[in-house]
């Protein structure tokens, strides 16, 4: 008589392939990010919002009651069956029993028939003396299998008429999420000359916007803006001067570019920064003109160009 498989094996096995059966079904709100960190952190985002629902702690306790239901249900047929074994042969299985079932799932893959059992398992038919035995298919191995047919059947059910698991749904899903993401970006960066604000202020803006300057500005305005073929933009000497506030100025010529020289190219027309970036540039610039040391040419910065604008002069 084969050993049953003890409750603390099968019982949360059910359980987590229930879990994860939520998994697959549950739509959550997250790109995926790449790599397997990403797919780490994909899969304890999906989990959290699985375990968030009622409903799968429900499912979870009915099945829990079901499987010890089973589980006893198992036994009776155990013991009962345990009766009609010989003396000898309960002594076995009781021995067998007491072997830790990890244990004894890796001898019995090794465990071979002994020549009488395997007698018995003969089938009545052959071919040239080729036999067949019929052997009974190992419990993990049957349970996969039921679960590979259920799996399939709920699949193409809901496949076929649901939006459930539905790649086109999916998709759909997928891009109203994205584009619901891509317009809340465009908002937030759709400024422009007359919604921009200095923040020269907070220091985190003017942060990100060196980091932006750094990657669209120095290859022309050096590091620190200290000029090199366009204009030193730390001093209080102006090429463009077309608006009444220094940071506005500023914002101006880098979203429209200068109308005098075209290496000073219109970075927010050509779309190259969005409002927000160059709003954040802007606040960059205007605080290493007003709140930073000027660069002279002792520090290795270019000549004044233009004209001195007195309002703009750092106080
Ligand atoms: C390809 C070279 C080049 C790049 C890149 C460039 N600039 Fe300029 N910039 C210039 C030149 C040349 C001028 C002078 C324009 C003029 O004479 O009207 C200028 C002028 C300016 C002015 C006005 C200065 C004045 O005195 O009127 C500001 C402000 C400015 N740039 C900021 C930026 C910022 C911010 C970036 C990055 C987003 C940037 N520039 C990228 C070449 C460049």
């Amino acid at each position: 008589m084969k050993q049953r498989t003890p409750a603390y094996i099968f019982i949360p096995l059910t359980l987590l392939t229930i879990v994860l059966a939520f998994t697959m079904v549950t739509p959550v709100d997250v790109v995926p990010e790449e790599g397997f960190r990403g797919m780490v952190n994909n899969l304890v985002v999906h989990l959290s919002h699985v375990l968030k629902q009622g409903i799968v702690w429900a499912v979870l306790a009915i099945s829990l009651v079901m499987l010890m239901i089973i589980n006893a249900l198992n036994k009776v047929v155990e013991s009962h069956n345990f009766k009609k074994l010989s003396a000898e042969e309960q002594s076995e299985y009781l021995e067998e029993s007491k072997i830790g079932y990890f244990k004894r799932l890796i001898s019995s893959s090794y465990k071979q028939q002994t020549a009488e059992e395997e007698e018995a398992m003969i089938l009545d038919h052959g071919f040239d003396g080729i036999t067949e035995l019929d052997n009974s298919l190992p419990q993990w191995w049957l349970s996969l299998f039921y679960f590979g047919v259920v799996f399939c059947i709920t699949y193409i059910l809901s496949y076929s008429f649901t939006s459930f698991a539905h790649s086109d749904a999916e998709y759909e899903e997928e891009m109203a999420y994205l584009d619901e993401k891509f317009d809340a970006w465009s908002k937030a960066n759709d400024i422009d000359i007359t919604g921009a604000i200095n923040k020269a202020n907070d220091p985190a803006v003017v942060a990100d916007g060196k980091k932006l300057f750094d990657q669209n500005c120095t290859q022309c305005h050096l590091d620190g803006g200290r000029g090199g073929i366009g204009p030193n933009l730390t001093d209080g000497y102006w090429v463009n001067h077309e608006e009444d506030s220094l940071f506005k100025n500023i914002y101006h010529i880098i979203y429209d570019g200068s109308p005098k020289n075209p290496q000073m190219r219109a970075f927010g027309q050509r779309k190259e920064l969005s409002g927000l970036a160059i709003e954040k540039i802007a606040a960059y610039v205007y605080h290493i003109n007003q709140a930073e040391a000027e660069l002279s040419k002792d520090d290795g910065a270019a000549e004044p160009q233009g004209d001195l604008v007195e309002d703009w002069k750092r106080k």
